[in-house]
């Protein structure tokens, strides 16, 4: 066996998943939505061997602690809580304020760690929905949150928007699906949103809807294709209309981007830069899609 100190905790890869799916198995854990949120996992190595995982899936300023497992042979050394703990460090970093899970045979083991007993009721509506929230066989298991102090989301730099917007309902729950994530804030007329993966603040209230601002549109830049292609798989799943536009020339740059339109009409883009067009001919090509000259910046004009 091991000794923890010679284990690493990082980031899962994808080619770990098949590994972590049979810690999961072993241990009798749901594998509902670990696929789709396996970006989202920790892994602990001894050399080439998975010998631990745990994942943490952001909703907004929340997330859920799940999946959380040690190989057998390596339990009772610490290494569950050090998951655990390097999770926790993960949210703190990400402006994350509270941490929920689920949890059938593990309440003191938690409890020890700080998490406390709450009614399933109380937990955001985007947490509820999670994979493992709905697996059948978690309808029965105690819910719990830890409260992270020192968590500031105002800490993290974000845009602030504030849409009047004509159906405040029909905008929420297109800002919902969008974001992945439940408003931070529910008073009469207006609903703030803290999406985890784009650094905005977006304020939403009744009034007449915002038009496109000055003909133009609004976007979120990512940091890689591989986070635009997640979210766009996402977004499509939920069945938001999409416009995909892959390797287009724009703004001077090319991008691997898509378009989604809000209920008043607003284009918002989610892209990636792949590189600047300074340089280059306006016709260079690359990735998917057909390229148009650097000046097309609105929906559908590639
Ligand atoms: C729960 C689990 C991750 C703990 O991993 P671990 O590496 O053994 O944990 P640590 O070494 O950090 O902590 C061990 C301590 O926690 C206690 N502990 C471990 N599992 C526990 C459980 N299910 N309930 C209560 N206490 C538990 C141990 O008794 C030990 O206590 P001690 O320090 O007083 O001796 C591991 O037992 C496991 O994978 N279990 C199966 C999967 C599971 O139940 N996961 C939780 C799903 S929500």
């Amino acid at each position: 066996m091991s000794d923890i100190k010679d284990m690493q905790i990082a980031a899962a890869v994808p080619g770990d998943l098949p590994a972590v799916l049979g810690l999961l198995d072993g241990a009798g854990l749901p594998r509902a939505g670990v696929t789709t949120n396996f970006a989202q996992f920790l892994v602990a190595r001894a050399g080439p061997e998975i010998v631990g995982a745990v994942g943490l899936e952001r909703y907004g300023v929340s997330a859920l602690l799940r999946s959380l497992v040690v190989a057998p042979a390596h339990r009772g050394q610490g290494l569950g809580a050090a998951l655990v703990e390097r999770a926790l460090d993960v949210a703190r970093l990400a402006g994350i304020e509270r941490v929920f899970l689920l949890t059938i045979t593990a309440v003191e083991f938690f409890r020890r760690l700080g998490f406390r007993d709450v009614p399933r009721e109380g937990i955001d509506l985007a947490v509820q929905a999670s994979g493992e929230f709905v697996a059948p066989c978690c309808q029965s298991a105690a819910a719990m949150r830890l409260v992270l102090r020192g968590a500031r989301v105002a800490l993290v730099p974000r845009v602030h928007l504030h849409l009047k917007v004509t159906d405040l309902a029909r905008s929420r729950v297109f800002y919902e699906t969008f974001f992945g994530a439940s408003p931070v804030k529910v008073k009469p007329g207006y609903v703030k949103f803290l999406p985890a993966w784009g650094p905005l603040n977006l304020a939403l209230s009744d009034g007449g809807g915002s038009p496109t601002p000055r003909g133009g549109h609004l976007g979120i830049q990512l940091g890689s294709r591989e986070e635009v292609v997640r979210e766009l798989a996402r977004i499509k799943a939920a069945g938001v209309p999409v416009r995909e536009e892959f390797g287009v020339n724009c703004c001077h740059a090319n991008e691997d981007k898509f378009w989604v339109q809000d209920p008043d009409g607003l284009e918002w883009e989610v892209y990636v830069l792949n590189h600047d067009l300074d340089d280059e001919p306006v016709a260079a090509t690359r990735g998917l899609g057909l390229v148009r000259p650097a000046s097309c910046c609105t929906p559908g004009s590639a």
